[in-house]
Order: structure tokens, then C-alpha cells, then sequence
């Protein structure tokens, strides 16, 4: 699927004080399939860009268009439906639920069919190299290994767009790279278009596409 950002805006409201502008005026396009790094320093404003993207918040103005379709105008239901059917998203913190085994966290978000999916669940733990740890809980995991059970989750809806925000920040930088690389393969065998935020300049350059932020503004 496409992505179209059309003058995206979001500012914080603050009591007594000027709004912060947090994005100012965003204009991209990213075409179906593509792989974008999505760079830039602290407080840039990647987190805000991309929970917009993942359709988890709002923007103040702009648009929004995912494969021709103006997301925004649609009311929370309709955010919701879009972004369970297409949407997978990888979190910088895994926020795996630790009283749930990693295979039922794996189904938590199809719960009603988890029979149905349980084959594709386990397939999908094998690709990422978890499958050993399904009946286990995530407490028991390395940190890298949950976050390979966070993408696992993010999968098991065949999304066809997967945005992953810094989700190697809590690991070493071998594990980090890994899973780094677990998500291009595996935007690059489903055909899906990735949005990762990345510090990392190798993986960066890597990608179809940079898209460096510098003070809610992109560089081009
Ligand atoms: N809910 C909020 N209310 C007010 N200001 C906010 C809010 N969320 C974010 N901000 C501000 O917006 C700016 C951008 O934040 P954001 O989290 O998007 O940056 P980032 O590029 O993801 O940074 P990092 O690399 O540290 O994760 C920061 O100055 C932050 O303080
Ligand atoms: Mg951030």
C-alpha cells in the first residue's frame, strides 16, 4: 500500500503557554513496498510521525492518504478496522502482556479466531526463531527475543504496511542489527511496505529510502 503525507501538522497544547509544534507542514509519499528509514535526532519528532502514520493519533492539520484513501476523515471505528486489517506496528518497548504465553500473545490480536490461526501463529514464531518459546511466558525471554515475539505479533495479520519505532533501542547492537534485518526480510518476502526508525546509518542506507527529520521538518 501507499502512503501519501499531505501537509501533516501536530502541535501540543500546553496551559498558559504557546502550542509546541511537534510536526510542521510534513509532505512524502511512499510507495507500495518501499523500505523507509526514518532518521533523525532526539525529539525531531519520529515517534509523533509515525503513531500518526499508524493511524494511533491524530494530526492537528493535513492529510493522510493510504492507498488513495483520505484515513483522517473517517471517524476512531474506522481507524480501528483500517489499521487492524493492514497495520502492524513494532513498538521501541515490546509491551508483550507477561501473563499471557508468547504463542497466546502472538493470537491476542485475533483472538476470536485464535483455533484458525494457531498453524499460521507457529509459523510465523519459526521465521522469526522463537517457535521454542511459544508455551512460555515473555518474563522468561531475552530482550531480544521478545522483541522478536513483538514482530511476530505485529505479523500474524498479513499487514501490508508494518511501522517499527526505534525497535531495537533496548538491545545490544548485534541483537539490535538482527532484528533490524528480521524486518526488511520480512517486508521484503510479504511485499509490505516498512517504516522503521533507525540510528543506525548501515541499516539506513540499506533502505529504499531516508526520511531524516531534523526539528519537525523533513530534509530532503
Ligand atoms: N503528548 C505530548 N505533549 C507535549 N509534547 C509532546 C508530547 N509528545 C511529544 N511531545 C514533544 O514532541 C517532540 C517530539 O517528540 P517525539 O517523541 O516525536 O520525538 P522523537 O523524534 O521520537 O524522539 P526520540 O528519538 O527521543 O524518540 C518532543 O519535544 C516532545 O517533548
Ligand atoms: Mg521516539
Amino acid at each position: 500500500m501507499n502512503i501519501i503525507a499531505e501537509s501533516l501538522s501536530k502541535n501540543y497544547k500546553r496551559k498558559n503557554l504557546p502550542d509546541i509544534k511537534v510536526l510542521k507542514n510534513i509532505d512524502f509519499e511512499i510507495m507500495s513496498g518501499q523500505k523507509i528509514a526514518l532518521t533523525g535526532q532526539s525529539g525531531a519528532g519520529k515517534s509523533t510521525l509515525i503513531h500518526i502514520l499508524g493511524l494511533m493519533d491524530r494530526p492537528t492539520s493535513g492529510k493522510l492518504y493510504i492507498d488513495g484513501v483520505d484515513c483522517f476523515a473517517g471517524d476512531d471505528k474506522y481507524l480501528c478496522v483500517m489499521r487492524k486489517k493492514n497495520i502492524g506496528f513494532v513498538f521501541q518497548f515490546h509491551y508483550l502482556m507477561p501473563d499471557f504465553t508468547v504463542i497466546e500473545n502472538i493470537l491476542l490480536p485475533v483472538w476470536n479466531e485464535k483455533n484458525i490461526k494457531l498453524n499460521q501463529a507457529q509459523n510465523i514464531l519459526e521465521k522469526v526463531g522463537i517457535l521454542h518459546w511459544q508455551n512460555h511466558f515473555p518474563g522468561e525471554l531475552s530482550g531480544g527475543e521478545q522483541q522478536r515475539a513483538a514482530i511476530a505479533r505485529a505479523l500474524i495479520n498479513n499487514p501490508q504496511i508494518i511501522f517499527a519505532d526505534e525497535p531495537t533501542g533496548n538491545l545490544d547492537r548485534i541483537t539490535g542489527l538482527e532484528i533490524e534485518k528480521l524486518l526488511f526480510e520480512s517486508s521484503s518476502e510479504t511485499g509490505s511496505t516498512l517504516v522503521l526508525v533507525t540510528h543506525n546509518d548501515e541499516l539506513a542506507s540499506k533502505a529504499d529510502k531516508i526520511i531524516k527529520m531534523t526539528d519537525g521538518k523533513i530534509m530532503l
